[in-house]
């Protein structure tokens, strides 16, 4: 379980997050979803100790990030595609998150092979493409069998198929009971992925609740969203 909590963050005189309260739970899949600077890439950040809140909190499974005994096999991660170095290969990566995480080995070439990377693990992550890129980002946030997922704009650089894919990857994660928490601003993808939405805008949630519920009374997730956030089409 993700319990984000009374969430406020100020840089400065500019606050970008405002009382921001969810959670999301085992067994779904929830999109967090806003326009481009709404405050979605500031509250996981939060969420995994990357960053610290003004005020409010954010727990995985009752503890914040930093307080996790276990952290790998609490909670996989993906910001901002891979993270991985361009001169390093892709099992090398992954090798060393492994190390740090003191996860097995033997999952390098699980994941690998998981996530549609097996023939692609000695190749340096520079000539990986946006989708590979992607897809490596995934197999390291898989590791450690972690019971949630965060991932920050997973969908971002995936092809139609790539797409149908990570799908299927996050469907089975959810059905298996685990947490998937993804941020993005692709209606289209998100309405076909999630089972529960966050929408946020200007660093305020303007609704929560199962993709059907917030979009009742629309045509579509995309009227919803632009009646909710006020956002120009
Ligand atoms: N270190 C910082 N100092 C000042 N403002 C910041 C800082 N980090 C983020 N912001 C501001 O916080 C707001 C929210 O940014 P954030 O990256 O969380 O949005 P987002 O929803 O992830 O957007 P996107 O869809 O573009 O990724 C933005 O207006 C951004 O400019
Ligand atoms: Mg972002």
């Amino acid at each position: 379980m993700l319990s984000i909590s009374g969430l406020t963050k100020r840089h400065g005189p500019r606050t970008v997050l405002s009382d921001v309260t969810f959670q999301a739970r085992p067994g779904r899949v929830t999109g967090f979803l806003g326009p481009n600077g709404a405050g979605k890439s500031s509250t996981l950040r939060i969420l995994l100790g990357l960053d610290r809140p003004t005020a409010g909190t954010a727990l995985i499974d009752g503890r914040p990030y930093r307080k996790l005994p276990d952290p790998i096999r609490a909670v996989g991660s993906m910001l901002d595609g891979s993270g991985a170095h361009r001169s390093r290969t892709a099992r090398n990566h992954l090798a060393w998150v492994a190390r740090a995480g003191g996860v097995p080995k033997r999952r390098i070439d699980e994941v690998l092979d998981q996530v549609g990377l097996a023939g692609a693990g000695r190749t340096r992550v520079g000539k990986f493409s946006l989708g590979m890129g992607q897809r490596l980002g995934l197999a390291a946030a898989l590791l450690g069998e972690p019971a949630a997922l965060v991932l920050d704009e997973p969908v971002n650089g995936l092809d139609p198929e790539g797409i149908r894919w990570i799908r299927g990857l996050l469907r089975g994660h959810a059905d298996a009971g685990g947490t998937v928490l993804l941020s993005s601003h692709l209606m289209s993808e998100v309405a076909e992925i999630t089972d529960d939405l966050v929408i946020i805008a200007g660093g305020r949630i303007v609704a929560t609740g199962p993709l059907t519920e917030v979009i009742a009374g629309h045509a579509t997730l995309e009227e919803a969203f632009f009646a909710l956030t006020g956002a120009d089409r």
